[in-house]
């Protein structure tokens, strides 16, 4: 169904996730039919350059990264689409153009894909050049704020010029099928609701492994690190979707009112629950250190945690997460680890193990279930374990390529005006609020990362974690 007549305007267009992400996820959008022909996207940015200088960029940008050849005739007619005005973000110049592009009556999205030290001016420009009103949309990406008191700041000076209904905060994790699907398995089925809660869940694993190390963007993630990186926003997300309590409706604010409050039953995470970890390199590849040119780092590039969530229904579930770069595979599932039995009528035939549920988010996105089974044969009451193994792409009958991007999602829904699959004001903050010990402590304590192996499933100091509790994490392949 194609979205309303809109008027994008991307600041921020000629730098790297508008010409990685968000143009190739437009032109994808555009080649599924979904956008009108009518609609404008507006390149801003400092450089000086026409439209058609920015058309060719933009095109070279989508054929690269969305695979399509640079003379695919569906691109020419997307590149119509595009225009560019040149504006200071730090000045006048360029603000009244921007302006006199607008059209009457379309959607008008601002999308700030700017280092977040210029939203404060560009959110002051639109308003005070009346570009903006009270029915604009405004997307702002991640890092969203350092800690509790930037993410602060942050918001505060958006809510000076727009309403919280107007703000779209991108975790493009929420953009991704699997992701929206943790929401459709829990709340479509009848079969998982009723065990879902510590009487029947023994713990929760939640892994995001990575083979990509961090050179090439070392200055930002070596003020940053795996925990303001990954843990505050994309793992905190998915944490909420497995633990939050069903919303009344599938309704923005419904779904955020619930996982706020999975955020704020989550229990300080006490030095002896952690582990950082760090790559090294082994001459093949480099280590941490280097990619980040930084020889006296500290900054971890793989975390490993226990948290624990205050709540009725998880009082005594631990869920361990673990993110990391380097890693041996790339890989993201949650797992759900059922308790034992009760009982078990068999005698000496192998004890029943514990159900499983791994939900793969990437790659190969798909859920597996594990069940006991009698081994086939004569030989009497043997218990195995076997997979229900069912990949996505195979049970629709998809090819797993044609996945839409996580971006291709949350623009429409911008577009549309539907912000569930984006973070509130007080969600983010909740998030900070939580980590900011946690770093805290962590700066205080002067300790070392754990070195690990590149291509490794990180330190070995994550597995004491799980030992110490009697379990084990789940490989990584
Ligand atoms: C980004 C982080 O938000 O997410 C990166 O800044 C990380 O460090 C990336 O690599 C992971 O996203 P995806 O979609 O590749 O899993």
């Amino acid at each position: 169904i194609p979205v309303d007549d809109f008027d994008l305007v991307v600041f921020g267009a000629t730098g790297d996730l508008a010409q990685r992400k968000i143009l190739p996820a437009l032109f994808r959008r555009f080649v599924a039919g979904q956008i009108p022909e009518s609609a404008r996207i507006i390149g801003a940015a400092r450089t000086e350059q026409d439209d058609a200088a920015f058309r060719d960029e933009a095109r070279r940008a989508i054929s690269e990264h969305g695979r399509v050849p640079q003379d695919d005739p569906r691109l020419a007619r997307f590149l119509e689409l595009l225009a560019y005005t040149a504006v200071d973000a730090k000045g006048d110049g360029g603000w009244a153009d921007l302006k006199a592009r607008m059209r009457e009556g379309a959607v008008h999205a601002f999308y700030f894909s700017v280092a977040p030290a210029l939203f404060g001016d560009i959110a002051e420009r639109l308003a005070s050049h009346g570009i903006a009103d009270r029915d604009s949309r405004i997307v702002v990406e991640k890092p969203f704020g350092r800690d509790l008191q930037t993410a602060r700041d942050l918001n505060d000076m958006l809510a000076r010029h727009f309403g919280e209904q107007q703000i779209y905060r991108i975790d493009h994790y929420l953009g991704k099928e699997t992701v929206q699907n943790l929401m459709a398995v829990r709340f479509a089925n009848i079969l998982f609701e009723p065990l879902w809660n510590s009487q029947y869940v023994d713990h929760v694993q939640i892994t995001v492994a990575e083979t990509v190390g961090v050179a090439g963007r070392g200055s930002y993630y070596d003020k940053s690190g795996a925990i303001r990186d990954m843990v505050q926003n994309h793992m905190m997300q998915l944490l909420c979707l497995i633990a939050m309590e069903p919303p009344y409706h599938f309704d923005p604010n419904a779904v955020r009112d619930e996982k706020l409050k999975v955020i704020r039953a989550l229990q300080p995470v006490e030095p002896d629950d952690i582990v950082r970890g760090q790559y090294q390199g082994d001459g093949k590849s480099t280590g941490y250190a280097e990619d980040a040119e930084n020889p006296a780092t500290r900054t971890e590039s793989y975390v490993a945690m226990k948290v624990c969530i205050s709540n009725w229904r998880w009082q005594g579930t631990p869920f361990y997460l673990r993110t990391g770069k380097k890693l041996r595979a790339r890989t993201s599932e949650i797992a759900v680890v059922f308790r034992e039995p009760p009982h078990s009528i068999f005698d000496d035939t192998g004890a029943p193990k514990a159900n499983e549920l791994v939900i793969r988010l990437q790659p190969n996105e798909g859920m597996n279930l594990k069940v006991m089974i009698k081994e086939p044969g004569p030989g009497g009451m043997r218990l195995v374990q076997v997979p229900l193994d069912m990949s996505f792409a195979d049970a629709l009958g998809q090819d797993g390529s044609d996945m839409p991007d996580a971006y291709e999602r949350l623009i429409m829904d911008v577009i549309r005006g539907n912000q569930t699959l984006f973070m509130r004001g007080d969600e983010v903050e909740a998030a900070w609020a939580w980590t900011d010990p946690i770093i805290a402590a962590w700066e205080d304590s002067k300790r070392r990362p754990e070195p690990y192996d590149a291509g490794s499933s990180g330190p070995e100091e994550a597995l004491r974690l799980m030992h110490r509790d009697n379990r084990r994490w789940r490989e990584i392949r």
